[in-house]
């Protein structure tokens, strides 16, 4: 493992909220001048190899970000010595992660909001069966959470 801190987003799918928050953190670390390894995964399989939902996508690039070239994977135990910090967007997401985690397992797993002031215990609520105006308030959670990271990295 090299010193660069690396960061993985979780949550079920891995085409909605966890692709969200990797393009959020790319475009804040590439604008903090940080160097941060990203990616992100689904503690389910049912998309693997698929990109993200295109409602993602599209809340995404409104906000300037291609997010549309990322593919669906499922976490693996490996992810646990891969990455510095994995990230889960809800509880449920959490607890699974805390359930996959191998003994050896050296990242610092946590809930993303935990880091946002005033979010603590808050889920990234899952946007998939809702409308678009879900998209725009994931992408809001993301991208505070992203700054976070950013503050909490660059010390
Ligand atoms: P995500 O959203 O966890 O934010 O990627 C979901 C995507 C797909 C499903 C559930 C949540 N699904 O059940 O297929």
């Amino acid at each position: 493992m090299s010193d660069m801190p690396s960061v993985l987003f979780v949550c079920l799918g891995n085409i909605c909220r966890s692709p969200m928050a990797e393009g959020a953190l790319r475009v804040a670390t590439r604008d903090a001048g940080l160097d941060v390894e990203i990616d992100s995964a689904g503690t389910g399989g049912w998309h693997l190899g698929n990109p993200p939902d295109s409602r993602a996508i599209a809340t995404a690039r409104e906000k300037g970000v291609d997010i549309s070239g990322l593919r669906a994977r499922q976490v693996t135990e490996k992810d646990f010595t891969r990455f510095t910090h994995i990230f889960a967007l809800d509880a449920q997401n959490l607890v699974d992660l805390q359930r996959l985690a191998p003994a050896d397992g050296t990242a610092e797993v946590a809930l993303l909001l935990d880091i946002v002031p005033g979010r603590e215990g808050d889920a990234v609520a899952d946007p998939y069966y809702g409308d678009a105006d879900g998209f725009e308030i994931t992408w809001s959670d993301v991208s505070s959470a992203a700054d976070a990271i950013v503050r909490l990295l660059g010390k």
